[in-house]
Formats: structure tokens, sequence, C-alpha cells
């Protein structure tokens, strides 16, 4: 496993990070979810200013970041355009 990350270089490295990372977000999210948390995911932040609170080592991608609390219910708005599932995912 480890030469077929090698040989594919450092951009397929990255773009794997990033694959592997949105995969974990969405089951931290769902999971949280299932335990009565609220989770907001965030990429409006600077991750050079990430790296350097958190003392990241080099080998780190700040993918995302994800917010956890408790939804304020008493605020929402409604929610913005959802492609329908029906149009992306076909059971054969
Ligand atoms: C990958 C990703 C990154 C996001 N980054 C931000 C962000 O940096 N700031 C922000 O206000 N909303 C961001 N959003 C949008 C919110 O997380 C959220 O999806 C949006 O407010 C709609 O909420 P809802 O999905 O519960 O309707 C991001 C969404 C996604 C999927």
């Amino acid at each position: 496993m480890t030469h077929f990350y090698e040989e594919r270089g450092e951009p397929f490295k990255r773009v794997e990070a990033i694959r592997n990372a949105s995969l974990s977000a969405m089951l931290f999210m769902l999971t949280a979810k299932e335990q009565g948390w609220d989770t907001c995911p965030m990429i409006g932040f600077e991750a050079d200013k990430l790296i350097e609170a958190l003392q990241l080592e080099e080998r780190f991608v700040p993918v995302m970041l994800i917010t956890i609390g408790k939804e304020d219910t008493t605020s929402q708005r409604p929610r913005g355009y959802r492609k329908p599932i029906g149009e992306f995912v076909k059971y054969v």
C-alpha cells in the first residue's frame, strides 16, 4: 500500500488525505447527530494560522473545521435548495 501512494506523488497523496478526511468528517457529523448533537462544516478559516496554533506537522492537511453544539430551534431559517437525491442516485 505504501508503494501505491508513494508512486503517485504528492498531489495524489494530498487529494487522498482530503478524500479520507471528508469521509471521516461526514461520519463524525452523522454520529454526532445520532447522539443528539448538531454540527456544521466550515472551510472559512486561515489554514496557516490553524497549523501554527495547533502546531501541526507538515504531513497534515487542514481539510475543514466542524462546529458541534445544540441547534437554536427558536431561530430556524428555511434550508437552501437541495438537489433531489433521485436526480443523481439510481437503484438498479
Ligand atoms: C464543506 C463545507 C464547508 C462549509 N464552510 C462554511 C464556512 O466556512 N462558513 C459558513 O458560514 N458556512 C459554511 N458551510 C455551510 C454550512 O456548514 C451549512 O452547510 C449551511 O449553513 C447550511 O446549513 P444546513 O445544511 O443545515 O441547511 C460549509 C458547508 C460545507 C458543506
